[in-house]
């Protein structure tokens, strides 16, 4: 078995970098533009429970298990799976859960950049100063515009998707290391003052209540699907991205603590970003459940009124920008390890052709808010049928079927010896979560769409 060796693609060079760049994956749009609207169109308080419960029971335990396989199988998720399939002696089958992975992550990639891409429209935006004294109607008619441009998003589209395939290109060290060092302590920073901002709009109490008071009538079987599939989105679950960050972890590392340092600080800014935008949402009587603008919407009302906004405007969304990148990078990193090991390309080679495949599909995303609005799959657009197909469907699944290989086929010596919990009982609390509690929920959670239970429907 490989677990003794080092990744072909490289190893991260200590404990922090691993944990920069897995946070780096986990913190993105999905924090800051995703978090912020879904909980507004599903009804604030009880949708955030749902989803702090699922990122604690279902997204903990099975972010240590994608860990644990990639470090113990050290190559990209598909061929990781096949190897660990072998030391287990498992079915072959199993390694169509890595290409499930590549799949989604194309998919999500290719929207992803579609929205970095309004955040980099934005920083410009921020730069000539366009924010400042504009009252909320022409800062949403703003988006609308370039909502409605087909050229402009294509543009920064087309930036977004270059330079992601410029650092994945320079790989583990070069690239994906160096890119978020200083990325995250810089939007945390602004977070909190976008938050000191909120405090003075007068509705700042109003937005905590939203936040945080649960009002379970307004919950629905598919609001309970949308909360355990952010959870997935925004942990970067399901699909083989922190397996693959995992496969370049050096072996004395523990995986737990890690795993739960990277959850906090993820849910930390996904609550900050929460906790700043809906005071400014209710004080401009906008609307909590406008959908996939919401941030763009409610931020640049604050910058535009407040001292020194147009600085900290052009920051946000640099800041943005670039957490989206190190999201980015992590969305395609498994399907570009793996066509290295595979058709022994070099790296450059792999990423201009994966990147080229996914900036098509991202027209698909640029289309559907223009030109393609009327085109509808099961009434949603293409952008939202690759959503729900992505985050409600293919990442739970996949993380039922990660949490079910982690717990019941590989073998438990296995996984005790590349966790290395020192105490057993820690261990078997994880693998009876991971074998049980953790598929139970997602499977679940499905039935109840599907109108089973009828629980909250
Ligand atoms: N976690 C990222 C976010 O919240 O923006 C998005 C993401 C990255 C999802 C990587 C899935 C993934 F594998």
């Amino acid at each position: 078995m490989a677990d003794t060796n080092q990744s072909i693609h490289g190893e991260w060079s200590s404990r922090f970098a691993f944990i920069l760049a897995a946070t780096g994956s986990a913190v993105g749009l999905g924090n800051i533009w995703k978090f912020p609207y879904i909980t507004g169109e599903n009804g604030g308080g009880a949708f955030v429970i749902v989803y702090l419960i699922c990122v604690a029971a279902i997204g903990i335990p099975i972010m240590i298990a994608e860990t644990m396989m990639g470090r113990r199988g050290r190559q990209s998720p598909i061929n990781t799976l096949k190897s660990l399939t072998e030391e287990a002696g498992g079915h072959t089958h199993w390694h169509y859960l890595g290409w499930l992975g590549v799949i989604a992550g194309f998919l999500i990639l290719s929207y992803y950049s579609v929205i970095a891409g309004w955040s980099m429209a934005y920083v410009i935006k921020a730069f000539t100063g366009s924010f400042s004294g504009e009252s909320a109607t022409q800062i949403s008619s703003m988006f609308s515009d370039l909502q409605a441009s087909p050229l402009q998003q294509t543009f920064w589209h087309t930036i977004f998707m270059v330079a992601t395939m410029a650092v994945v290109a320079r790989g583990v060290k070069g690239g994906l290391e160096k890119a978020v060092r200083f990325l995250m302590p810089g939007l945390f920073i602004l977070l909190m003052l976008l938050v000191a901002y909120a405090m003075t709009t007068g509705a700042y109490l109003q937005g905590l209540e939203f936040l945080f008071k649960p009002d379970f009538s307004e919950l629905t079987a598919a609001s309970v699907l949308t909360a355990m599939g952010h959870a997935f989105f925004t942990l970067s679950l399901g699909m083989g991205a922190i397996m693959v960050y995992g496969s370049y972890l050096p072996k004395n590392i523990s995986i737990a603590k890690t795993a739960i340092m990277i959850a906090g600080a993820d849910t930390l800014v996904a609550l900050l970003a929460g906790i700043a935008i809906f005071p400014i949402v209710f004080s401009n009587g906008l609307e909590a459940g406008s959908g996939p603008g919401l941030i763009f919407e409610t931020l640049p009302i604050a910058f535009g009124s407040m001292t020194g906004g147009g600085l900290f405007g052009i920051l946000f969304f640099v800041l943005l920008v670039f957490a989206a990148l190190s999201s980015a990078i992590s969305l395609i990193e498994p399907a570009v390890a793996w066509c290295v090991e595979h058709y022994e390309v070099e790296r450059k080679q792999a990423c201009i052709g994966m990147g080229f495949v996914t900036w098509l599909l991202g027209m698909g995303t640029v289309f559907s808010f223009n030109e393609w609005s009327d085109v509808t799959i099961f009434g949603a657009n293409f952008f939202e049928a690759l959503d729900y197909l992505t985050a409600n469907l293919m990442l739970p699944l996949g993380g039922l079927f990660i949490a079910l290989f982690a717990g019941r086929i590989m073998l438990a010596k296995d996984s005790k010896d590349e966790l290395d919990l020192g105490n057993d009982t820690l261990f078997d609390v994880w693998r009876f979560l991971v074998s049980y509690v953790a598929p139970a929920a997602v499977f679940i959670v499905f039935l109840n769409v599907l109108g089973v239970f009828g629980i909250f429907s």
